[in-house]
């Protein structure tokens, strides 16, 4: 029987490649736009986003091939994450015996509802602050008034919570994946794991809790 050649991203290790290589980028994303964020805390937040908010548009084309990139990289990453499982669950089912992991099926739960949540929020959020459609938060004319059109939203207790839900879904998300990224990409030994799980944890931490800050900061009226 003629056995067929299997296209590299049609393997485990090419999942699990695609799967890493995606999941950097949108992990620079994130802490980038995390930084980008951190501006509602400047001395003139209205100004210092109404700026970056207009710098991002003088990029013009840079923008969109930007944008096509990060959907491609979420197309990407999905696709090879329900395949990957896909391909788990076949495997185990051929088996006679079924070995729990307790700790491994957590993380795929936490991977899976989690993935979902965070898509989600994400939905929500373009339909927010990027496309401008005030879902629950009053409207803001101004296409460029970043500033005020978070002060509409944050003021919202649900928008508010759901942006922080959003964000815990995404900090567990960066854990687990951060993790195994760096798994993927070799560092699987005992001299690396406590180092890998320290990066997970503070990558996860830092973008979490800078995000999450936001919503809560113009809820206690800290900022705005
Ligand atoms: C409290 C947290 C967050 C705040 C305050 C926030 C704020 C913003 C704002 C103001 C914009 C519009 C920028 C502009 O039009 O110039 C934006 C766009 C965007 N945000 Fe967020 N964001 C947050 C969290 C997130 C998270 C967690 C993700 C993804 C996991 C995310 C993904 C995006 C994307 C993909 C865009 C569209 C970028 C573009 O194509 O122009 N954001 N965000």
């Amino acid at each position: 029987m003629a056995t067929k050649a299997l296209a590299l991203h049609q393997t485990t290790v090419g999942k699990k490649a695609i799967m890493a290589v995606t999941g950097f980028i949108m992990v620079g994303f994130v802490i980038a736009h995390m930084l980008g964020n951190m501006q509602v805390y400047s001395a003139n937040p209205a100004a210092a986003l109404k700026a970056y908010a207009l710098l991002l548009r003088s990029f013009g084309g840079g923008l969109w091939v930007a944008r096509l990139v990060l959907l491609g990289a979420v197309v990407l990453h999905a696709w090879a994450a329900i395949s990957l499982v896909k391909q788990n669950a076949a495997a185990r089912a051929s088996r006679y015996h079924v070995k729990h992991d307790a700790v491994t099926s957590y993380a795929a739960k936490t991977m899976k509802y989690g993935g979902f949540v965070l898509l989600f929020f994400i939905l929500y959020h373009l339909a927010h602050l990027t496309l401008h459609i005030p879902v629950g938060a009053p409207a803001v004319a101004d296409e460029f008034a970043v500033f005020e059109r978070m002060k509409a939203g944050f003021e919202v207790p649900w928008i508010s919570a759901l942006y922080i839900l959003g964000n815990i879904a995404l900090a567990m998300h960066l854990y687990h994946g951060v993790w195994s990224m760096l798994q993927s990409v070799g560092l699987n030994h005992r001299k690396y794991n406590a180092l890998r799980k320290q990066a997970a944890v503070a990558v996860a931490l830092v973008v979490g809790v800078g995000n999450i800050s936001i919503p809560v900061a113009f809820m206690a009226g800290i900022v705005g």
